[in-house]
């Protein structure tokens, strides 16, 4: 088992990384002082796969779970899923000192998460994340929240968990399509902190697509290490903890003008990513070879990486970049790469940039199947 632990004074905690951790659940929680009442938060996906050998784990180490299922997918990230996890909570009669076990991917530890931030104005949380995505991001740094219909994440608070337990087990029945997106956030850490991680995942792309545990392991590790830094640095985001946000300033606004669902956000920020390094080239001098690197990387994930708007998607996606308060004055503050493994947040673009951005030249014909998803 791998550990990383996030520093933050009295609120540090550990990320244990490793095979077979589902059934540790319950010793590793005994070692935290919780109270025996607690709940299992999880999805309609994750459930019926993982939730009975949480369940056993923990009435094993002396814990009294309840099972709480909230919908899978995007949609549970609301208000109306968190007041009926209060509702359950309530039911189970959990106190001040239990706990809440977030058993899925980032939709559920957002939610649940959210749900320990608030109820009996905030109980301990345990992130037992499932897909890479999770493993890598969502789990780590303590962000939790809920949708609106006004748009994502307008509701949260910060809430760092007291555990996070990634069980690389649980990764071999995610959906191919939902491991790749995961893998846009491991190529992010790659080209942000990185460029070691960078290297090695182009040496072994082929051995993570097949979710090999070994090669997997000190993968997730490494990006649990960099955000933890970023975090232990920066909690609230006030500034460094921005540098995550690579790729994102664009990603964001095609999911939005897209409809959420048509990109994955992995899928939109492989593109956003691409885009933010063809801008690094012309702001920071990013070497062309670099962005070809970047650029095939996320080709060799099963990534798109580049997108064709018509021009009213354009200016629609321009518009959902000034919505995302990026914009002043004309210009986009973005995250930059001065070279792999090394960016610049803050970094003015002015708007006319953005649409050479989101392809490659011409004479470089490479495509991709998604190019048309999200014309206007
Ligand atoms: N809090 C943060 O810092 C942060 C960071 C990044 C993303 N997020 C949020 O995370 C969410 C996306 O998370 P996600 O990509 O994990 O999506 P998700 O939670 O929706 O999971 C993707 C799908 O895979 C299923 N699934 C999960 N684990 C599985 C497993 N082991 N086997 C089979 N199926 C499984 C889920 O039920 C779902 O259908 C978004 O809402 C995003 O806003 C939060
Ligand atoms: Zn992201």
């Amino acid at each position: 088992m791998r550990v990383v632990t996030v520093r933050l004074g009295e609120r540090s905690y550990s990320i244990k990384i490793g095979r077979h951790l589902g059934a540790r659940l319950g010793a590793e929680c005994a070692r935290l002082g919780f109270a025996a009442r607690c709940a299992v938060i999880t999805d309609t996906h994750v459930g019926p796969r993982y939730a009975a050998p949480a369940v056993r784990s923990l009435q094993a180490a002396g814990f009294e779970p309840v099972v709480v299922t909230v919908p899978a997918g995007e949609p549970a990230k609301c208000l109306k899923v968190a007041a009926a996890c209060y509702d359950q909570l309530a039911a189970h009669r959990l106190e001040r000192r239990s706990f809440i076990v977030a058993l899925g991917g980032g939709v559920v530890g957002d939610v649940a998460g959210f749900v320990a931030a608030t109820y009996l104005r905030g109980l301990a949380l345990v992130q037992a994340p499932t897909t890479l995505l999770a493993q890598v991001d969502s789990s780590v740094g303590g962000k939790v929240g809920v949708n609106l219909k006004a748009g994502k994440n307008l509701v949260g608070a910060f809430h760092q968990p007291r555990l996070v337990l990634c069980d690389l087990d649980t990764l071999a029945t995610l959906p191919a399509r939902e491991f790749r997106a995961g893998l846009a956030e491991v190529i992010k850490y790659g080209i942000i902190a990185d460029a070691a991680l960078f290297g090695r995942l182009e040496r072994q792309m082929p051995r993570l697509l097949a979710r090999d545990p070994q090669v997997l392991a000190p993968v997730i590790q490494r990006c649990c290490e960099i955000k933890a830094a970023v975090v232990g640095e920066d909690e609230t985001e006030s500034g460094r903890r921005a540098i995550l946000n690579f790729g994102h300033t664009i990603g964001h606004a095609l999911e939005a003008i897209s409809g959420y669902g048509t990109y994955l956000h992995g899928e939109a920020i492989a593109i956003g990513q691409t885009a933010a390094a063809r801008l690094s080239a012309a702001v920071l001098g990013l070497p062309p070879s670099a962005v070809a690197r970047v650029r095939e990387l996320f080709r060799r994930a099963g990534l798109p990486t580049e997108v064709h708007l018509r021009p009213r998607a354009l200016v629609r996606l321009l518009a959902a970049m000034r919505l995302d308060k990026k914009v002043a004055g004309g210009e986009v503050r973005f995250v930059l790469a001065r070279r792999l493994g090394e960016v610049e947040y803050g970094q003015r673009v002015g708007l006319e940039a953005i649409p050479p951005s989101l392809a490659a030249a011409e004479g470089n014909p490479a495509q991709t199947p998604l190019q048309s998803a999200a014309g206007s």
